[in-house]
């Protein structure tokens, strides 16, 4: 028997004025979008942000629906747009934030397992890794290189029947 193990590092920073300009405008936009949401059951109110490789921004939020389960998160509803108006396009980065009734928005949120899922298929068909880049209104903030670090031991469907 032996042991395998899995870590990976992200980059910390304490607040948006220490990330590079790209970033900080991205992110920006997030935080920003998180007022288009309709999110009236949970009143968590996601933004998602990507940069293309076109230098397209597009954004998303969530969409929640009285029939919980019809409601859609920001991050899969921004890669359905980016795939429905840029197909092929590359996203280079994605920011996540949001703001919520209940509690402070000082700190980073990170993706669901779905969006995970979601996020992985679009980086194996990108074939480019995504950064993903993580805060709340004020506070700190998480860069990860990489979707791959966020899911491990991903279902990526390469063992399914294409013929
Ligand atoms: N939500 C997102 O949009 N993205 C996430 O990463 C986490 C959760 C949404 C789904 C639902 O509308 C609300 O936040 C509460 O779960």
């Amino acid at each position: 028997m032996k042991t395998n193990s899995f870590e990976f590092a992200y980059e910390v920073y304490d607040s948006i004025e220490e990330l590079q300009k790209g970033d900080a405008a991205l992110l920006e936009t997030a935080r920003a979008i998180t007022v288009q949401a309709y999110a009236p059951y949970s009143r968590f109110f996601v933004g998602a942000s990507v940069k293309l490789d076109n230098g397209q921004l597009l954004s998303g939020t969530n969409q929640e629906n009285a029939s919980f389960p019809a409601g859609i998160c920001a991050e899969r509803t921004v890669l359905a747009a980016v795939s429905s108006v840029y197909p092929g396009a590359v996203i280079h980065a994605m920011a996540i934030s949001f703001r919520s009734a209940g509690a402070a928005s000082n700190h980073p949120i990170s993706p669901c397992g779905i969006c995970r899922q979601s996020l992985i298929e679009q980086e194996k068909r990108q074939q480019a890794p995504i950064r993903i880049i993580l805060g709340g209104q004020v506070g700190p903030i998480f860069i990860i290189s990489s979707m791959n670090h966020l899911l491990p031991f991903s279902f990526t469907g390469e063992e399914l029947d294409k013929g």
